[in-house]
């Protein structure tokens, strides 16, 4: 096998040895194939390409100081992919199912899980897509569900620096009652173009508001926002943001930390009175934001070229439990047999 310069990775695909698949047809799941192909072959009438019928997950698996290979609360994932699939019409995989498959896939890409010390990850990506071959709209009963992974590196280029975000309303990325709190890839296309731009004026990622008014945060393209004020732990409380697993693991950290949690929609011009913030997920983990420009009233927001105080502990006490170096006393992870 190459030598795989893992301190040097981004977030970026990099082949593995194996992905698994499941198919689903005629009521059933069928048995779990495990395939060294990276390629799928797909009807050109497949829901999932003309209607959006897809939608995705994302985990790590980390190797800990002790060894051993943990995933990040597989549950919460398993639980948020049926509750996308739900919403698209899609069979759901079991919890159990979901599990075990991620586990499978680590085992078999042992190769790929990065050395404890190098700061990368396995990221594993589940994806399930109405594969069924159709012309008109409407639910479809035959699905893959299938997951593959890739070692990766921080999402940002930045990595724990401080990143620079850019609130741009010209394209919302979800209605209030639109699909914005499951992870469907629709949300994703409807964000790219925005992406785009903030791209090429330097910035990292956008921050959107709620398309109703324009008036409360929501959150980034590719994570959740929290703020810090005053020994509370804020984050925004809406229908169309997705339920991240990282914020809800975060919220119990700050409590833990002695911060006060609140969890409720969080105007705009609170922007001003926080003294840190920060874009959290599984790809990004904690990433600091050190500026959000607002494009349309020009306005900076300067939150300094610095981590914060807490967003550094939390990021430390969150990464101590994925890398086995603190008690799990939440039980969050889940070892891997290797
Ligand atoms: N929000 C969006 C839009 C995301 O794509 C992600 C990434 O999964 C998150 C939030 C963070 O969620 P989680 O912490 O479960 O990865
Ligand atoms: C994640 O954090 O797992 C994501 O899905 C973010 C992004 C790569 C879409």
């Amino acid at each position: 096998m190459e030598n795989i310069e893992w301190g040097k990775l981004g977030f970026n695909y990099y082949k593995t040895a194996y992905n698994v698949r499941f198919h689903f047809a005629d009521g059933k799941w069928g048995d779990m194939e495990v395939t060294d192909d990276e390629y799928m072959r797909m009807h050109i009438s497949a829901a999932c390409l003309h209607y959006g019928l897809e939608l995705f997950e994302g985990l790590k698996a980390f190797r800990g100081e002790d060894g051993k290979v943990r995933l990040f609360r597989p549950d919460e994932n398993a639980k948020r992919l049926r509750s996308s699939a739900e919403r698209l019409c899609l069979p759901m995989p079991s919890i159990e199912m979901f599990v075990d498959a991620c586990k499978e896939l680590v085992r078999r890409n042992a190769d790929f899980i990065p050395p404890y010390g190098t700061g990368a990850s396995l990221y594993l990506r589940p994806m399930l897509i109405g594969s069924k071959a159709c012309l008109g709209v409407k639910a479809v009963d035959e699905a893959d569900f299938i997951i593959f992974c890739s070692p990766v590196g921080p999402y940002f280029k930045e990595g724990m620096k401080p990143i620079k975000a850019v609130i741009d309303r010209e394209q919302d990325r979800s209605a209030p009652r639109g699909t914005g709190d499951v992870k469907v890839g629709g949300n994703y296309a409807s964000s790219i173009f925005s992406g785009e731009r903030a791209h090429r004026n330097g910035y990292s990622n956008v921050l959107f508001l709620d398309s109703a008014k324009h008036e409360f945060i929501e959150e980034f393209g590719a994570a959740n926002f929290f703020g810090i004020r005053q020994g509370c732990y804020i984050t925004p409380k809406s229908t169309s943001i997705l339920p991240s697993i990282t914020n809800k693991s975060l919220r119990q950290i700050a409590l833990d930390l002695g911060l006060e949690v609140q969890e409720r929609p969080v105007a705009l011009e609170e922007l001003d009175t926080f003294e840190e913030v920060g874009a959290c997920g599984t790809a990004a983990v904690i990433s600091p934001v050190g500026q959000l420009y607002d494009l349309d009233t020009q306005k900076v927001y300067d939150y300094g070229s610095e981590v914060g105080e807490y967003s550094r502990k939390m990021y430390d006490a969150l990464q101590d439990i994925q890398y086995g170096r603190a008690k799990d006393k939440y039980n969050w992870t889940v070892e891997v047999e290797m």
